[in-house]
C-alpha cells in the first residue's frame, strides 16, 4: 500500500492538477495564483513543481496534491488516492476505505437510488401526472426534466423508505441521508407529494434534494437537512451542468431560484447557478471563482432580492471577482423574464452594469432623485461604497454620475466621500511586505529572503558566514545548503530537499516558494548583488539588536552603580556603533 501511495505521488503533477481549478502563472521556478481558499486581490498562492507542494502566504493553507484535493473537493485521503491513481494510470491493488469514507459511499448510493426512483415516478408513473402537468404549465421542457433529473416524491407516507429498505439499506443510513423522519406514526418520508430538484456536487454526484410543493402549499420549498454529503452553504444548484460553460464563458450567472436556473439553461444561458434559499455565501463564491473571474448577479427585483444581491456582491468583491448586475426591468425574477421575453433576458445579460452603477440605480429607485432628504439618503448609501474604489479615475467617473443624477456638485460629494475614506483597509500580506524597501523588513524575513535567493537561483552561497543567520531554522537550512554544495558542487533542489530534516521542511518549503522578482532571478549579477545587500542588512540588523541589548544593560548597570561594568559595556557599545556606521566596503 505504502509503495502504491508513493507511486501515485511520484506520477502526479501538482501543477497540472491545480491548474485544472485555477489559472497558474509562472513565477521563477514556481507558479503563482490568487488563492482559491481565501479572498485576495494580489496572488499569494504559490505552487512548487520541485517539491510538488502548494502554499498560500496569505491564509497559510498548504501541502501536497492530497491536501489540495481535501481542501478543494472535500475528498478523504482514500478518495483522493483513487482519484489521483486514476489520473496517473496507476492500478490500485488493495485499498481499504476508512469508516467515514465507507459511510459517505453508502450515502451517495442511497441518494442516487433515491433520485432514480423520484425521476421514475415523475416521468413514468401515473402518480407523477399532476407534477408533470405542473412543470409543463411552468414551461419546463422534458429535456430539462431529463438534464436536471427532476423527480416526484410520492404522496404516500413512507414510499421511499420502503423502497430503500427493500434494497437493504439500514433505517439509520436512510435517516442519515436526510430522507426520513421518525414520528409517532413510525418512520416516514421527509418529502411527500413534491417536485424534486436533486442537488449535485461539482462532480455530478447526488448529494441532496430541494423539493417544491405542487401548488401554493407552504412551505414552498423543503430542502435536505445538513448531512455528511450536503452542506448547504457550499452547494450551488446547477453547478454540475453549468461548470463547463462557466469555464468557457469565463463568467457565471447567479440567480436566486432553482426554476430560474432551469429557465436560463433552457434558453442557452447554461452558465447559470443558484444558492439554495440562503444569501450567497463566501464558500459558494469561492467555488465559482475556481471556474471564472466574472460573476453576473441576476437576482429578483424585489427588495429582498436587492438586499441579497448587495450582500452577495460584497462577499464576491472581497474575493476579487469582477461583478456585474443584470437589471431585469419590470419582471420579478429571471424565470418570468425568460419565459416571456427570452431575447430581452439575453440582452440584459450583455448589458449587465458594473456594480457601482447598480448601487446608484438601486438607491435612486428606492429614495428618488429629488428633495433634500432623498438626496442625502442616496449619497449616504452610495458614497461609502464609492469610497472603497482604489482607482481615482473610476471614482471620479462615478462622482460625476452622481453629480448629474442628484444635481449636487462633484466637489461637495467628494468632500462627503472623503469622510468614508480609509475604512476597511486590506491587511498586508507577505507579498506586499516584500515589495517594501528592505529597511522595513524584519530580520527573519530577510533571512528567509536571502535563502530564497540562493535556493531559487541555485547560486552557491560563497562568501556568506553562518553567523549572520540569527534564527535557528534558517541557520540550519543554510548549513545544509553549504554541506550540499560542498559535496555536489551544484545546487539541485530536489536532491537538496532530501537532505533537509523533516522538522525543517515547512521552513524550507516557504523559502522555496517565496516570490522573487523574476528579473532579479534571471540575472546572475543581480542575484549576487541582492545577496550581498541582504547579508549586509542582516549584519546591520543584528548589530542594532545587540546595541539595543547593550543599552539596556548599561541602564541596568547605571541603576546599580556598577562603574566597572558601565565602562566595559560603554566601550563595547562604542565599538559596535562604529561598525554600524562604517561605510559599506563590499
Ligand atoms: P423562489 O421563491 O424565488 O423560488 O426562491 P423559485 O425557485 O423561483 O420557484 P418559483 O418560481 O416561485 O416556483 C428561491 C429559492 O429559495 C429556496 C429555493 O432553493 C428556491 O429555489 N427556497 C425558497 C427555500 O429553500 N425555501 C422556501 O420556502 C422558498
Ligand atoms: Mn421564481
Amino acid at each position: 500500500m505504502e509503495s502504491q501511495v508513493d507511486e501515485v505521488k511520484s506520477r502526479v503533477d501538482i501543477v497540472g492538477l491545480i491548474s485544472e481549478y485555477i489559472p497558474l502563472k509562472k513565477a521563477g521556478r514556481n507558479y503563482k495564483a490568487l488563492c482559491p481558499f481565501h479572498g485576495e486581490k494580489t496572488p499569494s498562492f504559490m505552487v512548487s513543481p520541485d517539491r510538488q507542494i502548494f502554499k498560500c502566504f496569505g491564509c497559510s493553507e498548504g501541502g501536497d496534491a492530497f491536501a489540495f484535493l481535501k481542501r478543494m473537493e472535500g475528498m478523504e485521503f482514500g478518495e483522493a488516492l483513487r482519484f489521483l491513481a486514476a489520473r496517473a494510470g496507476v492500478r490500485l491493488k488493495e485499498y481499504k476505505p476508512s469508516p467515514a469514507e465507507e459511510k459517505k459511499e453508502t450515502l451517495l448510493k442511497i441518494s442516487e437510488l433515491t433520485s432514480d426512483l423520484y425521476h421514475y415516478l415523475l416521468t413514468k408513473h401515473t402518480c407523477g401526472e399532476p407534477a408533470r402537468s405542473y412543470l409543463k404549465s411552468r414551461g419546463i421542457t422534458s429535456k430539462s426534466i431529463k438534464d436536471f433529473k427532476l423527480g416526484f416524491a410520492s404522496p404516500q407516507k413512507n414510499f421511499l423508505f420502503r423502497f430503500l429498505a427493500k434494497k437493504g439499506f439500514s433505517p439509520q443510513d436512510i435517516s442519515l441521508a436526510g430522507l426520513t423522519l421518525t414520528t409517532n406514526e413510525g418512520i416516514v418520508d421527509r418529502f411527500k407529494n413534491r417536485i424534486i430538484f436533486p442537488i449535485f456536487d461539482t462532480q455530478g454526484r447526488t448529494i441532496a434534494f430541494s423539493c417544491r410543493s405542487l401548488g401554493d402549499d407552504e412551505p414552498k420549498y423543503l430542502n435536505s437537512p445538513e448531512t455528511p454529503l450536503f452542506h448547504k452553504s457550499k452547494a450551488l444548484y446547477g453547478i454540475n451542468l453549468a461548470k463547463t460553460a462557466i469555464k468557457k464563458e469565463k463568467s457565471a450567472i447567479l440567480v436566486e431560484g432553482n426554476i430560474d436556473v432551469i429557465s436560463a439553461h433552457q434558453v442557452g444561458t447554461i452558465n447559470a447557478v443558484a444558492p439554495l434559499g440562503t444569501a450567497v455565501t463566501g464558500e459558494q463564491v469561492e467555488i465559482l471563482r475556481r471556474f471564472a473571474e466574472n460573476l453576473l448577479f441576476a437576482f429578483d427585483t424585489d427588495l429582498a432580492g436587492d438586499a441579497a444581491a448587495k450582500r452577495g456582491i460584497e462577499i464576491a468583491e472581497n474575493v476579487g471577482l469582477n461583478i456585474r448586475v443584470v437589471e431585469l426591468g419590470e419582471d420579478k425574477d429571471p424565470d418570468e423574464l425568460i419565459q416571456k421575453k427570452p431575447l430581452e433576458w439575453k440582452r440584459s445579460i450583455k448589458e449587465a452594469v458594473p456594480i457601482y452603477d447598480y448601487f446608484i440605480n438601486s438607491a435612486l429607485k428606492r429614495f428618488g432623485p429629488s428633495g433634500a432628504e432623498s438626496k442625502r439618503k442616496v449619497a449616504a448609501e452610495v458614497l461609502p461604497q464609492l469610497a472603497r474604489l482604489t482607482d481615482e479615475i473610476i471614482k471620479a467617473h462615478y462622482l460625476q454620475v452622481l453629480e448629474s443624477k442628484l444635481g449636487i456638485e462633484e466637489g461637495i460629494l467628494r468632500a462627503a466621500l472623503n469622510k468614508y475614506q480609509g475604512e476597511g483597509k486590506e491587511t498586508r500580506d507577505i507579498a506586499e511586505i516584500l515589495e517594501k524597501p528592505l529597511s522595513e523588513r524584519k530580520a527573519s524575513i530577510v533571512e528567509k529572503y536571502l535563502l530564497a535567493l540562493i535556493v531559487q537561483s541555485s547560486h552557491p552561497p560563497k562568501a556568506l558566514e553562518e553567523k549572520i543567520f540569527e534564527q535557528t531554522e534558517t541557520r540550519e537550512i543554510f548549513r545544509k545548503i553549504v554541506e550540499f554544495t560542498k559535496k555536489q558542487g551544484r545546487l539541485k533542489i530536489k536532491s537538496l530537499a532530501k537532505t533537509i530534516p523533516e522538522s525543517l521542511l515547512p521552513a524550507f518549503d516557504e523559502i522555496l516558494l517565496l516570490e522573487i522578482d523574476e528579473e532579479i532571478l534571471a540575472d546572475g549579477e543581480r542575484v549576487e548583488k541582492e545577496i550581498n545587500y541582504c547579508a549586509q542588512r542582516l549584519e546591520e540588523l543584528n548589530l542594532r539588536t545587540k546595541l539595543r541589548q547593550l543599552s539596556l544593560a548599561i541602564k541596568q548597570a547605571e541603576s546599580t552603580g556598577d562603574e566597572a561594568k558601565i565602562t566595559t559595556l560603554s566601550r563595547e557599545f562604542r565599538d559596535l556603533s562604529k561598525a554600524l556606521l562604517r561605510p559599506e566596503t563590499s
